[in-house]
């Protein structure tokens, strides 16, 4: 419940002129604190990011560095998958098993895990097998 309000009330910051899509996350990390992001975009298209990535962000510069759980918000029909880039980041700090939930503002919601939403991930392992 913590981070539904703190993904819906981080949300309204968003800055998404453009594509008028906005979106809230939250995460929660392995020392029980909630990080927040939003998407923020530019007017020169490719440089926006994803509200994934802010709230990531946020969690690595105060010093932590496990998810736990996660939760994304947006104004939608159906609740809003994280985008590939994001699902690679996601994966770079969560467990396998960490959920995903996925939401609509009117409270329709799903819920998949890291490796459920990418499958075959590109791991630390594949890096250290090199030669
Ligand atoms: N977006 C996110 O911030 N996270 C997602 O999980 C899906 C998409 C943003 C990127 C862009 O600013 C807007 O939504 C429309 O694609």
């Amino acid at each position: 419940m913590a981070l539904k309000q703190a993904a819906l009330k981080i949300r309204k910051n968003a800055y998404a002129p453009y594509s008028g899509f906005q979106v809230g996350v939250a995460l929660m990390s392995s020392s029980g604190e909630i990080y927040t992001g939003v998407n923020v975009e530019n007017v020169a298209y490719p440089e926006g990011t994803c509200a994934e990535a802010g709230a990531i962000a946020r969690m690595i510069a105060a010093g932590d560095r496990k998810i736990t759980a996660v939760y994304v918000v947006a104004d939608g029909a159906e609740p809003v998958p994280p985008c590939g880039g994001c699902r690679q980041k996601l994966a770079e700090f969560s467990a396998p098993d960490v959920p995903v939930t996925m939401a609509t503002i009117l409270g329709i919601e799903s819920t998949l895990t890291v490796a459920q939403l990418l499958p075959g991930a590109f791991t630390l392992e594949h890096v250290d097998h090199v030669g």
